[in-house]
């Protein structure tokens, strides 16, 4: 038995982030983690693994479509799943290695198993009960399901399973157009198979911008993705050869059913408490299943606090590390604090495609007078040269202050230039102090300025 200032439960981007800050404040910490690497559901089966298969089957699009346009004369690429497989392994144990070697540099315990709380103050681990003065639920989410589907992950499967199918299947059927079908969507449509959306809502990527959503399903249906919108589907059976997917019109109630050798269940993800005793403890949970807390993290139970997608608000990876960073401040006397307000999101396919802060149906719902700075890649000669002029940026001010209220792109690099506009945000720019700086020539950002500048006089290159 040995004793914390702060025992983590989850070491995960929400908890492992939690644990460096915290050590790195002072505090002395434990984190206690099941799984046999480090990293969470975000480095293992996740983020990082979903990204190394985006990369290499971009560039397999890119070799198969575009290489030839600049000179370059190649024999088709061949694909050989396994090395793509090793290779995304690879990305895997490198970065979770890289967690552990920052566990060791920050003298943080690593506490092997899955643990419950059987008091507050307490974290038992396998027959161990440590104490701590607090501590901190970072345990995540899982896959949910949908009434009618078993999910056996070989072939109905989820994320999970389909970051490492033994083979590329000659068809699949994608349920939910969210964030994960569409990037292991993309994955598989690049790699030859034919995938197909089933979406319940008419439009996809709920939530998203509209005219950015609208782009973005004409790009991809460009690569080749098909898509079923305005579809709830019932079941799915499996059969000789894959599975069958059962769906009905929510237009006319029309019912028809898919085959695919592989169906990939993507309708979300939901809070994962097994295990932990919080029944028995009374901490107080949302109707959706989420650890209810209040501002500063703390649960309903002194000592008890919670993070990351265990918790309410959007289950991102650098969601849950700035609330382990908040959390872990709190816990050492200091302020910590998430401007939920400016939290980016990225959806990593090609084009990418990325926001922050309001959109324009949010700022209408809200009766607020704004303004639309827009500008198309065409416009950029960066992204003309790569071939991605198909996208554009869009920036929403205040109509009378100026002031950046969010922004929308589609386009190269939109993941990243998204943190040009958040940064602005953080610092209440307007339009026009993005307008007026200086930016390099030739790069994908000129865009970003450029449709700054469409939000006062107008744009130069439109
Ligand atoms: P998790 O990462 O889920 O970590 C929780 C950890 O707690 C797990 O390792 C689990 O084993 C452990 N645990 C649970 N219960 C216990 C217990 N009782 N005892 C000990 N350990 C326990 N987000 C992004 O921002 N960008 C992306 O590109 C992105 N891509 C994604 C792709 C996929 C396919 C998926 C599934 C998710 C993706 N996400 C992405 C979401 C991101 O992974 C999550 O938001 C993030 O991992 C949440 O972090 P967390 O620390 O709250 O929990
Ligand atoms: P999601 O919430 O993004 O999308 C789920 C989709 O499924 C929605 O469009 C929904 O309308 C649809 N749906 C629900 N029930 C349905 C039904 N019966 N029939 C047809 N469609 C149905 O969830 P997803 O994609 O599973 O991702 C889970 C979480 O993981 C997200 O919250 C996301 O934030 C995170 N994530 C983030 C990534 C990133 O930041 N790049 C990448 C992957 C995941």
């Amino acid at each position: 038995m040995a004793t914390y200032d702060l025992i983590v439960i989850g070491a995960g981007p929400g908890g492992y982030v939690c644990a460096i800050r915290a050590a790195q404040l002072g505090l002395k910490v434990g984190v206690a983690e099941g799984r046999a690497t480090l990293g969470g559901a975000c480095l293992n089966v996740g983020c990082i693994p979903s990204k190394a298969l985006l990369h290499a089957t971009h560039e397999l699009h890119e070799a198969n479509h575009n290489f030839a346009r600049m000179g370059l004369m190649v024999d088709p690429p061949k694909v050989d799943w396994a090395r793509m497989l090793g290779y995304k392994d690879e990305v895997i144990a490198s970065n979770t290695g890289g967690i552990e070697f920052l566990f060791k540099k920050n003298k943080i315990d690593w506490i092997k198993g899955f643990a419950s709380i059987p008091a507050p103050g307490q974290v038992k681990v396998g027959d161990e009960t440590h104490e701590a003065r607090a501590i901190v639920i970072a345990s995540g989410s899982q896959s949910s399901t949908l009434p009618g589907v078993t999910i056996d992950e070989e072939v109905v499967v989820t994320s999970t399973g389909a970051l490492a199918l033994p083979s590329i299947p000659a068809t699949m059927v994608v349920i939910g157009a969210g964030v994960i079908g569409l990037e292991m969507g993309s994955v598989y449509a690049r790699l030859g198979t034919k995938v197909t959306v089933v979406e319940y809502l008419d439009a996809i990527t709920p939530g998203m911008d509209a005219e950015v959503s609208k782009q973005f399903q004409r790009l991809l249906q460009k690569q080749g993705l098909q898509f079923v919108l305005g579809t709830a589907v019932q079941g799915v059976e499996r059969t000789d050869t894959g599975a069958t997917v059962i769906h009905k019109s929510r237009k006319d109630g029309r019912e028809a059913r898919l085959d695919a050798d592989v169906v990939l269940v993507a309708t979300g993800r939901k809070p994962y408490v097994d295990g932990l005793g919080l029944d028995a403890l009374g901490v107080q949970m949302t109707p959706r299943g989420q650890i209810a807390t209040d501002a500063r993290f703390a649960t309903s139970v002194p000592g008890i606090y919670a993070i990351g997608d265990v918790r309410e608000g959007p289950m991102l990876a650098h969601k849950a590390e700035d609330e382990g960073t908040a959390v872990a401040e709190i816990l050492a006397g200091q302020h910590g604090h998430v401007n939920y307000g400016v939290i980016p999101s990225v959806i990593y396919t090609t084009p990418e495609v990325a926001s922050v802060g309001l959109t324009e149906e949010q700022l209408k719902a809200e009766g607020r007078a704004y303004k639309v700075g827009k500008f198309p890649f065409l416009g950029n000669a960066r992204a003309k040269a790569v071939f991605q002029g198909e996208g554009f940026v869009k920036i929403l001010a205040d109509a009378t202050t100026d002031r950046i209220l969010g922004a929308h792109l589609i386009g190269p690099m939109a993941g990243d230039l998204i943190h040009e506009v958040a940064v602005a945000m953080e610092f209440g720019a307007a339009a026009e102090d993005l307008a007026r700086t200086c930016h390099a020539h030739p790069t994908f950002s000129e865009a970003v300025r450029e449709a700054a500048l469409a939000c006062g006089d107008g744009a130069i290159h439109a």
